[in-house]
Formats: C-alpha cells, sequence, structure tokens
C-alpha cells in the first residue's frame, strides 16, 4: 500500500504542514470551560460537593435518556462502583472482550473477580454474541437464578461488552444471552458518548441496554474534563447505593463520621464537573463535526481501496477515533512507524488484555477474531477539527 496519499490526505484535512504534528485526539475547549471553572473556584466549593457535580449528573441523564446519573472520579472506578455494587466477589467470574482497553479488565479485578475472554466480532470489533453463547454452552450450568462455570465452580457474574471506539455492540442479542444465563450486563461505555443504535426507528443511546453503564471522560475521549467519569442506571436502588459508595458510604450527618459499609473516594470532584459540564454543552457540535470527518476518511478510503470502519447497519457511532484495517502485521507496522515518524500520531487497537501478564491466566475462547483485529486495524487523528467543514467557533 502506498501510504503518502493517505498521509497527503489527513495534513490537509486538518489543515496542517509536513513540519506540524497531529495529534491522535486533542481537547478543545471552545465553550463555558473557563467562566465554569472560574464560578468553581470563586464559590470555594472545588471538592466532592458543589453544584456542578449535580448539574453534570442531571444533564448527562437527560442527554443519553437515563434516569439516574452519578459522576465519578474516571471510568474505572465507574466500572469498579458498579461491579462492587452488584456483589462481585472473589468467588465470581465476569465476562468480557479481550480486545478492549486494559481498563476493563482491571475494573472486573479489583473486585476480586477474574475475566473470562470471549471473541468480537468483525463487523462491530465488539463481544460477539455468537462467541458468548457458545461459550455458555459449552462451559456454564444453568442454577436456578444464576450460571456458574462448569469448570471452577465460580458464578459469572456479570458481562461487560464494551462499545469499541463509540462503534455500539450488538447489545440487544447480548442482552437476550445475558437474561436467559441469569447474567448481568453492565455496559462499558466509556467510548461511547453520542453513539446510538436503532430500534423501531428511535435512536437509543448506547448504555442503557444493561443494568448501568459506565462513561469517560479522561482527556483524550470526545468530551473530557481531564479525568472523570459517569454512570448510568435506571435502577433506582442501584443509582442510591452507587453514589453512596462512591462518596465512602457516609451517612449524612452534620458532624459525625459513620460509614455503614466498604466506601471509595470515587466522587467526580465539583472543578472537573464545571469543565464537563461545558464540554458537555459542546457535544452536539463535537458529534456533528466528528460525523463529517468519518465521512471525509470513509469517501477517501473507499476511492483508495483502504478498508475504512464504517457504521455498522442500525448504528449511529460517535467516530470517537476512526480506524482502518490494514492486510496484516507487517503493514501495519509500516504503517505506524511511517505515520508517527511524519508526525501524524496514529496508534494500533490495544494488546489483548489476555497477552497482559495480570491476565494471562484468564480462560479465554480461541479469540480468532480479535487476533486477526489485532494485527491489522489503527486508529487515524479523529479529533474536532475547527478548519474542517466546521460551526464550530472559537469564543
Ligand atoms: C474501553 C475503556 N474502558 C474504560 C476506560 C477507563 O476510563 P478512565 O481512563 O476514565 O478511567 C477507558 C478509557 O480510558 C476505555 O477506553
Amino acid at each position: 500500500m502506498t501510504l503518502s496519499p493517505l498521509f497527503d490526505f489527513i495534513r490537509s484535512l486538518y489543515g496542517k504542514t509536513k513540519a506540524e504534528t497531529i495529534p491522535l485526539h486533542e481537547p478543545k475547549f471552545l465553550g463555558n470551560e473557563k467562566k465554569y471553572l472560574l464560578e468553581c473556584i470563586d464559590s470555594g466549593f472545588v471538592s466532592s460537593v458543589g453544584k456542578f457535580v449535580n448539574r453534570f449528573e442531571e444533564e448527562m441523564a437527560r442527554f443519553c435518556g437515563s434516569q439516574y446519573a452519578i459522576a465519578t472520579s474516571n471510568g474505572t472506578s465507574a466500572l469498579h462502583a458498579i461491579l462492587h455494587a452488584i456483589g462481585t466477589n472473589q468467588e465470581c467470574e465476569v465476562i468480557t472482550q479481550s480486545l478492549t482497553f486494559i481498563a476493563t479488565s482491571n475494573a472486573i479485578a479489583y473486585t476480586g473477580a477474574k475475566p473470562i475472554y470471549v471473541d468480537v466480532d468483525l463487523d462491530s470489533l465488539s463481544l460477539s454474541p455468537s462467541a458468548l453463547e457458545k461459550f455458555l454452552h459449552l462451559h456454564g450450568q444453568k442454577e436456578e437464578n444464576h450460571t456458574i462455570n462448569k469448570h471452577t465452580r465460580k458464578i459469572i457474574k456479570a458481562c461487560v461488552p464494551m462499545h469499541t471506539f463509540g462503534h455500539p455492540a450488538k447489545i440487544e442479542e447480548i442482552s437476550r444471552i445475558c437474561k436467559e444465563w441469569h447474567i448481568t450486563l453492565i455496559e462499558d461505555s466509556a467510548e461511547s458518548l453520542g453513539s446510538y443504535y436503532i430500534q423501531k426507528d428511535q435512536a437509543i443511546h448506547t448504555g442503557l441496554k444493561g443494568l448501568a453503564s459506565a462513561f469517560s471522560f479522561n482527556g483524550n475521549k470526545t468530551i473530557t474534563c481531564g479525568g472523570g467519569g459517569i454512570i448510568l442506571t435506571d435502577n433506582q436502588k442501584l443509582a442510591q447505593k452507587l453514589k453512596h459508595i462512591t462518596t465512602t458510604a457516609k451517612i449524612p450527618h452534620p458532624y459525625e463520621y459513620y460509614h455503614d459499609e466498604l466506601g471509595f473516594n470515587y466522587r467526580l470532584p465539583n472543578l472537573n464537573a464545571s469543565l464537563a459540564l461545558a464540554q458537555l454543552e459542546q457535544l452536539p457540535k463535537f458529534l456533528a463535526n466528528k460525523s463529517k470527518i468519518a465521512k471525509a476518511y470513509e469517501e477517501f478510503c473507499l476511492t483508495h481501496g483502504i478498508d475504512f470502519i464504517s457504521a455498522r447497519d442500525g448504528t449511529k457511532p460517535n467516530f470517537w477515533l476512526n480506524a482502518i484495517k490494514l492486510k496484516n502485521l507487517e503493514e501495519r507496522n509500516a504503517f505506524l512507524e511511517q505515520s508517527n515518524a511524519q508526525g501524524i500520531m496514529t496508534r494500533p487497537i490495544w494488546k489483548l488484555n489476555h497477552q497482559n501478564p495480570a491476565y494471562s491466566h484468564c480462560q479465554h475462547d480461541n479469540l480468532a477474531n480479535s487476533l486477526f483485529l489485532q494485527d491489522r486495524i489503527v486508529n487515524l487523528p479523529s479529533g474536532v477539527n475547527l478548519g474542517y467543514n466546521s460551526s464550530i467557533s472559537i469564543k
């Protein structure tokens, strides 16, 4: 594959010369970020209590269409808190994909549970319903209200699919299988803010099908507040528990300290929430802009014989990170070498989680698609682009 036309195209897309670096996904602070931050500082409420945390939670719940939202210090803590709250512990196992950022596995391991890895589908890049079903038929044993792993005798407590790069997982099918096997569905939606799937002509936001979901506002995400996360759920009891345990499980009292269970210092600080709220106000414009960038990439790739990862039918991804599929590992490595040497930041998809030492002992299926994709997928620069066909302006 001749790479220079694609590199030239990326430079023209982002309006950069050969001497300039093009980041993979840089944050853009174009709205009320500074105003809200100053308001927050002036109020003195910079820590875990303050109006911005509550406002951010309300606005996130409204934007995504969930009943409750609980803001956390990051996406990993959001996922950990959910798994802890549903009772995941060392007697449990949790099914997820090996083709994910390591935080998915880490959150599972923090509870004492072990991840089990099943394969992804080539079209969604996310947990494969058929691989899940196959795994459960081979290794699962249904008990009255749960499923155990026949080999380890541990409870398969939860299933955590991840919406890879913002492409919605096949969540309807995964949900049906989880219900059949009494496994709690938790969505790792860290990358999928603003991603929808279509059901009966209705666009449904990712993260609403499972019992709860976790989002991330890390510096590289579609919107960021430096570090932050949020949990969405429609379950009132779970929402109350999550708010409680993410704020050290302290029983409210004017001066006494009493914590009625194990709690975590996972609340999003007001300072970060002020940024997050301002970023959320920008989200519709960011999404529109990112959709145009993805379309431009798609058209270029189509005319140049490059395999672009498009939206799957029935989905409307946020195109957090655009991706292409190269022919083999050799071509992938050459692409990464040359693009990065020329100041165009590109990245491979993650090393499969079970290939990292902390998870090398975990059970997995043959992961054929995950291994195939690992050798071929790379991400292209995907940040919001002020110069490109954009209605976004700097204030
Ligand atoms: C798939 C996935 N899960 C979890 C996380 C964890 O989020 P955070 O970095 O906010 O802890 C991230 C992103 O960083 C992610 O991409």
